[in-house]
């Protein structure tokens, strides 16, 4: 069993949402329920973020859908999923009963699907803390561009999303040098926060078949591969806009990992690829913080948000090459 340090204040606010720590899963790699119960507490996380739901069910991608890379995985899953009314009906009271505080991702080709989605969810039950709005995905009508790719786009579906009458995360892509902008866009279409990022785009050739390895042919990188990538867009957010909650997400597997991104800038951490090789990383990761914070003197885990910020220019130096 893991235990948690005592003395460390762990609590965090989102906005209009205050977690009791900043630990959360990361949409797609949690299941749409309570698939984790069996590894740890999900009411012991700050929030558990399910799988991104469409209005309706979506069957996803065909096989292969995942493939191990070098500190990594690719996968192209597709957003497979029941759809919203089947996910309340069937996935989402199993959680609640576990006591967690829930956040529900949705998704859409077109803005009016992503606006079917939050509506509904309008009647979800209150333990639905807040609405995460992944705009990472393809847009049906901007010749399946990603909507985090363009100001508009991000902003119209963050506004769609307010259907759902709960506080908004839009979920944004580290595919894009103006996430930056996203963010601001997703502010100012109403989202309290953003959480930086999704998956890198990418693709592994079979070299035998002399074609791409993935059934949908392209997919998206995720775990330790990623993280530095995202370290930086979360720090480049921060910058931009320092009053604007980030949840920090890319390649965290230990508490370490989650300091960096607290650091750079944000208010809470997912765990996603970690949780595929150790089914109960969201908790040793808040466990590890815990400790490392305890170790450090740190009494409040608010403290280190944005510290690495401090010392102006530090970071303006560097660049590759
Ligand atoms: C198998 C798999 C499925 C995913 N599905 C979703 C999803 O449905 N919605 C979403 O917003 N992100 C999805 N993601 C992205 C993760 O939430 C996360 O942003 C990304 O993997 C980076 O974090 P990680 O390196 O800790 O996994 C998925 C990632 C993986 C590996």
């Amino acid at each position: 069993m893991i235990r948690r340090t005592p003395t460390v204040d762990l609590a965090t606010t989102i906005g209009s949402l205050r977690l009791p720590n900043p630990v959360c899963t990361a949409s797609g790699t949690a299941g749409h329920g309570d698939e984790l119960a069996r590894h740890l507490d999900p009411a012991g996380l700050g929030a558990v973020v399910v799988k991104s739901l469409h209005a309706g069910p979506w069957p996803g991608n065909p096989a292969p859908r995942v493939h191990a890379t070098p500190a990594g995985m690719l996968n192209s899953v597709g957003l497979q999923g029941p759809g919203v009314e089947a996910w309340l009906e069937h996935d989402l009271p199993p959680l609640v009963a576990t006591g967690a505080r829930v956040v529900a991702s949705i998704w859409g080709r077109t803005v009016e699907e992503f606006a079917a989605a939050a509506s509904l969810l309008a009647d979800a039950p209150p333990e639905v803390v807040a609405v995460e709005v992944n705009a990472s995905c393809p847009n049906l009508e901007d010749r399946r561009n990603l909507f985090a790719h363009s100001t508009t786009a991000t902003g119209e579906v963050v506004d769609a999303a307010r259907a759902a009458g709960r506080p908004l995360w839009a979920k944004l892509s580290p595919n894009t040098p103006e996430l930056p902008e996203m963010a601001g866009a997703a502010s100012g279409a109403g989202a309290e926060a953003v959480t930086v990022a999704n998956t890198l785009l990418g693709m592994v050739i079979d070299v035998e078949a002399r074609r791409p390895l993935l059934g949908a042919g392209r997919g998206g990188l995720s775990g330790p591969a990623i993280r530095p990538v995202a370290v930086r867009a979360v720090f480049d957010v921060h910058a931009a806009h320092p009053g604007l909650p980030i949840i920090g997400v890319g390649g965290i597997a230990n508490g370490e990992d989650a300091v960096q991104f607290l650091l750079a800038g944000a208010t809470a951490v997912q765990v996603g690829t970690a949780t595929f090789a150790d089914p109960a990383a969201p908790a040793r990761v808040l466990a590890d913080l815990a400790g490392w914070c305890d170790r450090h003197g740190v009494r409040e885990v608010a403290e280190l948000v944005g510290a690495a910020h401090v010392v102006q220019g530090s970071a303006d130096r560097e660049e590759s090459g």
